[in-house]
């Protein structure tokens, strides 16, 4: 890890369970220590609500908005080339015009009610296609429930996005059961253990010089640019996001090789126009020209960024690899939250457009 942070600006007093607690009334910090019992429980209620094989020549399609596609995209990063059928992620009103009666849609949608996510259950099931839905319940799960399609349940109570160890699982079990990939119920009840070992490294009662209590202190007060490839780069979308939705903040991710082809440009001005850090997330399993351009990337933005990390995920498979490094992203995004002083749980602007669009 690098830090060129010496004129960022001070975070002061310590990121401690008692300080987190105090603008964490809704307990966001507890969800995401909470991701190893999320691995194990998703696991239950996947297995327990899917009976029969569903073999589709044609792929899986993950439909789903935001906190709820994340889980799919981060299942395709964990499969890599175990995948043997095409596995796709669609945030949109619609399915792909390819969509077949061979291929599954999983539509995912934590409150069941995400209006992009039901125009996609819809455009499969006119296509033919083998759909499975994933949610707690809302409209969703009232028309699945009278089409008698297949509904994974979850549990009531979280912010979508903390629902992330669910919402992957359910696109791993559903990709196995379609013929997609290979089952990974092993490998997933050992990545929780593993998580427990990282909660416990970079948790909040970690030392304040641990990671991720350092990472969020390096970012305070900067716009981050969060930079993944291929494995990590649904990782960086993620700290994107959770940034965003945690932190009330501006963040933005990209991936290489392809930044370098563009956005490596854009950071000759950074320094100009605001304050930009630089985040890369590394795998042991990256492409060895691509771990090449991350360290020139990282010295060649250096003078403009006002801090920059280099981070590796840690574990031995490739779901241990993922969660990891989403786990860390999560704590930081928490922290960034208790060293700006807001509420990482509810996020008013979210509900203020959903709202306003119902009404038109
Ligand atoms: C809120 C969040 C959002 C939602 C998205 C879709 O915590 O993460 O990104 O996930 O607005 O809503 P759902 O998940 O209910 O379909």
């Amino acid at each position: 890890m690098t830090d060129g942070s010496a004129t960022a600006t001070p975070a002061a007093g310590e990121l401690s369970r008692e300080r987190i607690a105090r603008i964490d009334p809704s307990g966001q910090l507890g969800d995401v220590l909470a991701l190893p019992d999320h691995l194990r429980d998703a696991l239950w209620r996947a297995e327990s609500a899917i009976m029969q094989d569903w073999d589709t020549s044609a792929g899986l399609v993950v439909a789903g908005m935001g906190g709820s596609a994340i889980g799919g995209a981060l299942a395709r990063a964990a499969l890599g080339d175990h995948a043997s059928r095409p596995i796709f992620v669609t945030r949109a009103y619609g399915i792909p015009t390819w969509t077949t009666p061979d291929t599954m849609v999983l539509c995912a949608s934590y409150s069941g009610d995400t209006e992009e996510t039901l125009a996609c259950y819809e455009s499969a099931g006119a296509l033919g296609a083998k759909r499975t839905v994933v949610t707690t319940g809302g409209r969703l799960a009232e028309m699945a429930r009278a089409d008698g399609v297949p509904v994974i349940p979850l549990p009531a109570g979280f912010q979508p996005r903390a629902a992330v160890a669910y919402m992957i699982v359910a696109s791993l079990e559903v990709a196995a059961l379609c013929g997609a990939g290979p089952r990974l119920t092993s490998e997933i009840d050992v990545a929780a253990s593993h998580l427990e070992q990282l909660v416990a490294e970079w948790g909040p009662d970690a030392p304040e010089d641990s990671l991720a209590k350092v990472l969020a202190r390096g970012l305070f007060g900067t716009t981050p640019v969060i930079a993944g490839a291929g494995l990590t780069n649904p990782i960086a979308y993620r700290w994107k996001t959770q940034i965003n939705e945690n932190a009330k903040q501006p963040c933005f991710s990209h991936e290489l090789p392809e930044l370098d082809h563009n956005e490596l440009a854009g950071w000759e001005g950074a320094h100009e126009v605001g304050r930009f850090s630089a985040v890369f997330l590394d795998d042991s399993d990256a492409h060895p020209r691509v771990k090449q351009r991350m360290d020139l990337t990282e010295q060649m933005i250096a003078g403009n960024a006002v801090a920059s990390f280099r981070l590796e995920t840690r574990g031995q498979t490739a779901i241990e690899r993922v969660l990891s490094l989403v786990l860390l992203g999560d704590l930081v995004s928490i922290y960034l939250a208790t060293l700006r002083g807001v509420d990482p749980g509810p996020v008013p602007v979210l509900d203020e457009l959903k709202a306003t669009l119902a009404r038109m």
